[in-house]
């Protein structure tokens, strides 16, 4: 039996990759504003009993949270039997403890308000820093989907003589993983960050990566002032124009236009957020996660 799966605006492309296969059905619903600026939800597909998913990736996310309460009571009101959330960018994750007295820790309050009105949740790399599992602040099943077999893919095909980078030290997840997965070597920067727009790299002695192409990989480019900083101390040390890779293409306000002037080689991205750098396909692991939760959670489905 195929589930009922329903895009939110803007997750059109993403439903539709999930809808060509056999497993996942979109669900017709009708989402728009009212002329006041509120949402209009309407389901029209019959929801009984059914599982139902809604995908909305959150960056971005404060109206979309609210499109997504509304929508997931709304199933529940209408009988689905279980209404999960396929939300391949979590946002607030870096917000994961108060850096400054009386501030937010927007990573739990979301979980906490995720976890109150979904039954589960899939989703793609979610930035785990001082948070070490999504489980231990969603109180609900979730599935993480990992980019790296995929970015390896890419890069074991795409690029010759390969050096992962990993900006930050939280980044060595991903640039350790990656490079295993394509036979390459990696080294980890250290980032010093002193506002949004403010990092700077250390520089490092990297003469011996001279005749590799240095691919630096992060998890998310928000303003990209890390990859900018990376590039021109990768730069300083020699080494060719970097390839830029980020699981989530966030790409807040001049972040890409700042980047260009840098003159990487090459920005690309996983397909987590829509955004113009998409390369990497992730909706087929995508599907995979969802599928292996709704076995886990609703077995007769
Ligand atoms: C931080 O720890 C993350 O892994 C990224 O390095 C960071 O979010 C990138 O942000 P930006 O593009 O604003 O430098």
């Amino acid at each position: 039996m195929s589930t009922l799966i329903f895009a939110l605006p803007g997750n059109e492309t993403l439903v539709d990759g999930l809808a060509a296969t056999k497993d996942f059905q979109r669900g017709d619903w009708i989402c728009c504003p009212f002329a006041d600026g509120e949402t209009h939800l309407r389901f029209l597909a019959d929801v009984q009993d059914q599982v139902a998913v809604l995908a909305c990736t959150l960056d971005r996310p404060d109206e979309k949270l609210l499109r997504l309460v509304l929508a997931a009571d709304t199933l529940r009101e209408l009988g689905a039997r279980q209404v999960l959330l396929l939300a391949p960018y979590l946002p607030y994750m870096r917000q994961d403890r108060a850096f400054a007295a009386g501030e937010a820790v927007s990573a739990r309050i979301v979980a906490r308000l995720l976890s109150a009105h979904f039954d589960g949740v899939v989703t793609v790399d979610p930035h785990l820093h001082r948070i070490a599992s999504l489980d231990s602040i969603y109180d609900i099943p979730t599935r993480v989907v990992a980019a790296a077999p995929a970015i390896a893919e890419w890069i074991g095909r795409e690029i010759a003589r390969p050096v992962l980078i990993g900006p930050d030290a939280e980044s060595e997840q991903w640039a350790a993983a990656i490079a295993r997965a394509a036979h390459c070597p990696y080294r980890v920067l250290e980032k010093h960050r002193s506002g949004d727009y403010d990092v700077r790299i250390e520089p490092a002695q990297l003469d011996e990566l001279r005749d590799r192409t240095p691919v630096l990989v992060d998890d998310i480019i928000a303003t990209g002032r890390t990859q900018i900083a990376a590039m021109a101390m990768l730069r300083q040390q020699g080494l060719p124009s970097a390839i830029c890779v980020a699981v989530h293409a966030v790409f807040a306000v001049d972040a890409a236009d700042v980047m260009a002037q840098v003159g990487p080689e090459r920005v690309l991205s996983c397909n987590t957020i829509v955004h113009a750098s998409n390369v990497i396909d992730l909706r087929p692991a995508m599907a995979e996660s969802l599928l292996d939760l709704i076995r886990a959670i609703a077995p007769m489905h």
